[in-house]
């Protein structure tokens, strides 16, 4: 893997995940520094073409986390999101990405815990995966 650590591009939203994010972080709960975190209002906001051109462009994963269904701020928000998760894991192999590199989860603004732990097992998996060599490619 050499000594490039993995980046990981997390869509969150701010209800829920963004606030477990917090919460985690005020809990010091430890946790990988892999994450670079984006606050959206809603997962329902983030477009698919956010998620291609973070992996164009190196990302090593992209996750999108946010509320739990039935919990969503804007009702259904969250499960426009999963659609769009289930159309991009079609669709990233043809920009030969590996669809592991996509990741949804649901966490509530409580659940510090599993967000710190859907951090770390997502860090081992693409670590276990191997980097993102896309950038590399592009470039060249
Ligand atoms: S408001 Fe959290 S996913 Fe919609």
């Amino acid at each position: 893997m050499g000594d490039r650590e993995p980046t990981i591009i997390a869509f969150v939203c701010n209800w829920c995940t963004y606030t477990a994010a917090d919460l985690a972080g005020t809990s010091r709960l430890v946790q990988p520094p892999n994450v670079r975190m984006i606050r959206m209002m809603c997962t329902g906001m983030i477009d698919t073409k956010y998620v291609i051109k973070a992996l164009l462009e190196g990302a090593d994963a992209v996750l999108i986390s946010g509320c739990h269904p039935g919990d969503c701020h804007y009702i259904n928000g969250n499960l426009k999101a999963r659609r769009r998760v289930r159309l991009l894991k079609e669709i990233l192999p043809r920009f030969g990405i590996d669809e592991r590199r996509l990741k949804m989860t649901w966490i509530g603004a409580s659940e510090g815990i599993d967000f710190a732990n859907t951090v770390k097992e997502l860090v081992a998996e693409i670590k276990q995966l191997g980097l993102n060599d896309l950038r590399q490619k592009m470039i060249l």
